[in-house]
């Protein structure tokens, strides 16, 4: 279909799951185990209804914002998805070129198909992009790809800390996967018969820990994100360990398997910040399941500084490249800015919680 039939992120996925390859679609669509917290990402959302204000005059609506003090048009990013040119032949930069024409930033993966010097040059006049980081066990690794990250100009650094063993993704597994990058880390050997997942992630160093976040502030002066947070515990410990910022993600369900999806988990870590009076400290991003304007606008509403978005992007850029992105994009922003006007409010910061009734969000 032409592209301009996509109405909606979901049209995306339905022609992307006819053009990927099997390998392509398992890797990019699958999740932990029963998929029970990949269905429940979105689900989740459906729990939240909207309180609308009116008779407020909605002429003009401004749905820009900042994310750690990068101007954004909206409060969406790209987040970091591997293995682009499963989905793409160019991979990553399709990305990065949509995030520059849609003003908007893109999370750089370590587990890219691009190399960064290629996410890097891709970059137009001003663009901001962060950094995603697995953790190597070697530090010695660690220390060479976040400072590469750094002085090749990426503003953040997101360390991914949800992911000490990767998730039995099992539509996955079950095909052979054969097209894995060269060797992405240089060292370990690459399993190429039981998925792109665990081909790729032999590296990543399980004894991540607390402690070793004054070592990363020691060897960067990017601001540390940790992406993955799943409990308000945890997002005081990043709050009091001097983070800047905290994703509530469970990896797009493709981790633990029942983990709570990020927005059932907002309310509780915006009142427990608050609490402590670490909540000005720290800006709250949350992904997993954003397919609509109104998710967005729930997200902002229960305390988040913006959203990450994974799965739909690959699914554009499979299916119709830069421009289905950039598409795909727009669609989003213009769902929101129409939301924003049916609920009466001209600006992000006019969001307010009580425009939410979350009481079916715990008990259903
Ligand atoms: C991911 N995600 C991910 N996260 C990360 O920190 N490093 C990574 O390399 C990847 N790779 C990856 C590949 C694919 C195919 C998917 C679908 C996801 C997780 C990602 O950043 C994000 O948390 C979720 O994708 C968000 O959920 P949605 O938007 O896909 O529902």
């Amino acid at each position: 279909p032409a592209l301009s039939e996509m109405l909606n992120l979901y049209d995306f996925e339905a022609v992307a799951s006819q053009v990927l390859t099997a390998e392509a679609w398992a890797y990019y669509s699958s999740g932990a185990e029963d998929e029970i917290t990949l269905r429940e990402n979105h689900n989740a959302f459906h729990r939240i209804w909207l309180r609308p204000r009116v008779m407020r005059n909605v002429l003009n609506v401004d749905s820009s914002t900042k994310i750690l003090g990068h101007h954004s048009s909206f409060p969406l990013y790209i987040t970091a998805t591997a293995l682009g040119k499963l989905g793409h032949p160019e991979g990553e930069v399709v990305l990065t070129r949509a995030s520059y024409k849609q003003k908007i930033i893109q999370m750089i993966p370590t587990l890219a198909s691009c190399s960064l010097d290629e996410m890097i040059s891709a970059r137009g006049e001003g663009q901001i992009q962060f950094f995603q980081l697995y953790v190597n066990s070697d530090k010695n690794i660690t220390k060479k790809i976040v400072q590469a990250a750094e002085e090749k100009g990426c503003k953040a650094l997101f360390i991914t800390v949800d992911a000490p063993q990767l998730g039995r993704r099992e539509k996955d597994m079950r095909v052979k996967f054969v097209d894995a990058p060269p060797d992405v880390q240089g060292e370990h050997e690459i399993r190429r018969d039981r998925g792109a997942a665990l081909a790729i992630s032999k590296f990543i160093d399980p004894s991540l820990n607390w402690d070793d976040l004054k070592w990363f502030m020691s060897i960067t002066s990017m601001p540390i994100v940790l992406k993955g947070i799943q409990t308000s515990e945890d997002a005081i410990l990043a709050a009091k360990y001097g983070c800047k910022g905290i994703v509530l993600s469970n990896h797009g369900g493709r981790q633990l398997d029942f983990a709570r999806s990020a927005i059932e988990i907002l309310p509780e870590v915006v009142d427990s910040l608050k609490k402590e009076g670490l909540l000005d400290s720290i800006e709250i991003y949350v992904d997993g399941g954003i397919r609509r304007g109104t998710d967005i606008f729930k997200a902002i509403a229960l305390g988040a500084k913006a959203v990450g978005i994974g799965r739909p992007m690959l699914y554009a850029m499979s299916s119709y490249g830069q421009e289905g992105v950039e598409h795909a994009l727009q669609l989003l922003k213009d769902e929101l800015e129409m939301v924003m006007r049916l609920m009466g409010v001209n600006t992000l910061a006019d969001i307010r919680p009580e425009m939410v009734d979350i009481k079916n969000l715990k008990d259903h």
